[in-house]
């Protein structure tokens, strides 16, 4: 059974606030602490940083109870918690190497502040390798203070998607656990035992195989979309369709449906930043990385596809075209942009000497502050992006992009074009509707395969 516990959650971002939320909700009382004063006016008024779905009543439901406590006091949340999460960012160095600065800086201010036995559980993405020095870091603070207390130091990697987090929280699919001792194994089953009901879902192991399967896990899903985007634009070549090929090979259960579509190339705040850490872990450790060099040569080249879709359409003459794009979120049900292929896309149409018009549920004025006014707007809605638009492209997959009137499309698009980077629609439903229609892998819509060259042009 599960006893509530007292924690402490370091780094109220989007997986702090999650992790804590969450862990609040099932009884325990959490303080979250972040020394950005910004963010903690926001969540102390009741509002969240971020939209994340079903994480304000969360938060709402629990701040008010008093089981969850937004503060900059590190030593008074440290004092008389049973576990320490770290959550703080492990942002990308310029060599592609993720920054554990942070991670650090607030291990070194538990132990400065920890007055009894505790567990530190890091729960930031970080390389292998990074509890220990973790440890070292803990256990340098503690023999300075003369050893008033234990901590010890566990792995315990997050895999919450973003606009699915809470649910993915909730309901985990896999909890990986690494510790090197079994009464910290013991602490974090019961912690978790109210999302572990059905069948066990706890994976424990050693500390670093847990920092590894982490990247392992992104490495993987990574390397599913930038394969699925390198035979999509092979399709294209041959004259194929991606997403009748995605059918045909998803029904294999050892491949299956999920995550397999081709699109503008992965984003976000993990995928692409967990890629390029785990490259630089095998160089340091002279280990090979083929595969991942090659997932990430993909996907860089996939991010600039549409524009080169829409250069070629409109025959290298972008400036003074209006482009209607919407979805600014790198995914759906989320505002993040970081590293969103849209705002790529927008950035290189804003350079061509184009004007754009985005349009996303959420994301709208996160987008506004990374590209600036000049040439870019916000529409309040699909419609009045499309207003005075050459063209339009789908970015994101939001469901109210899902079936829109193709036929006013091609009444207001003056260009009569749509780009759908999701695949999202039916090429030959929109082509009937009046409008020229790429996706990405989909068939030109030429009528047939090419008959076999005649015998006399065969060298
Ligand atoms: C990811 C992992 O899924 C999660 O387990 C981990 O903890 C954090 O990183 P997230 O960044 O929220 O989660 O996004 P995810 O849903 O994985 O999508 C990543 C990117 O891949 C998005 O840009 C998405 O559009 C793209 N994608 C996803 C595709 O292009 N094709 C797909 O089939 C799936």
């Amino acid at each position: 059974g599960s006893k509530a516990m007292n924690l402490a959650v370091i780094g109220a971002g989007y997986v702090g606030l999650v992790t804590g939320a969450c862990l609040a909700d099932v009884g325990n009382r959490v303080h979250c602490v972040d020394r950005d004063a910004a963010r903690l006016h926001l969540l102390r008024g009741g509002h969240l940083p971020i939209y994340e779905p079903g994480l304000d009543t969360l938060v709402a439901r629990n701040a008010a109870a008093g089981r969850l406590v937004f503060t900059d006091d590190l030593p008074a949340a440290v004092a008389d918690a049973d576990a320490v999460f770290i959550a703080v960012g492990t942002p990308s160095r310029e060599d592609g190497a993720a920054d554990i600065g942070q991670v650090l800086q607030a291990a070194g201010d538990v132990a400065r502040s920890a007055t009894r036995d505790l567990l530190v559980v890091v729960k930031s993405t970080v390389p292998v390798g990074t509890c220990d020095r973790v440890r070292e870091v803990v256990e340098a603070e503690l023999a300075r203070r003369g050893a008033p207390c234990e901590l010890r130091v566990a792995s315990n990697p997050e895999f919450l998607k973003e606009g699915h987090a809470v649910e993915d929280f909730q309901r985990p699919d896999r909890i990986v656990i690494g510790t090197s001792d079994d009464d910290d194994g013991a602490l974090l089953r019961a912690l978790y035992a109210p999302y572990n009901r059905n069948h066990d879902r706890l994976i424990c192991m050693d500390i670093r195989s847990a920092e590894f399967t982490k990247y392992a896990s992104n490495a993987m899903l990574a390397a599913r979309i930038s394969l699925m985007n390198e035979l999509a634009c092979l399709a294209e070549k041959v004259d194929a369709d991606i997403e009748s090929v995605r059918r045909g090979t998803g029904a294999d259960p050892r491949i299956g449906y999920d995550f397999l579509y081709a699109g503008a190339g992965y984003g976000g705040s993990c995928l692409p930043k967990d890629v390029r850490a785990l490259i630089r872990l095998a160089d340091e450790y002279g280990a090979a990385a083929d595969i991942l060099g090659s997932v990430q040569a993909v996907n860089l080249r996939q991010r600039t596809l549409l524009y080169e879709k829409l250069e070629r359409f409109f025959r290298g003459r972008l400036a003074g075209r209006t482009i209607a794009v919407w979805g600014l979120a790198f995914k759906p049900a989320t505002d993040d942009i970081r590293e969103a292929p849209s705002i790529d896309l927008i950035g290189r149409l804003l350079r061509a000497g184009a004007s754009v018009r985005g349009y996303d549920p959420v994301a709208g004025a996160n987008a506004l502050r990374a590209l600036g006014q000049d040439g870019f707007s916000i529409a309040d809605d699909a419609r009045a992006a499309c207003r005075g638009a050459d063209a339009l492209v789908v970015m994101t997959e939001w469901r109210e992009f899902k079936s829109p009137d193709f036929r006013g499309l091609a009444q207001t698009l003056r260009a009569r074009a749509v780009f759908d980077a999701r695949n999202l629609y039916d090429p030959a439903y929109v082509r009937s509707c009046g409008l020229h229609y790429e996706g990405v892998g989909r068939a030109a819509g030429r009528p047939a395969p090419r008959a076999a060259p005649a015998a006399a042009t065969v060298r």
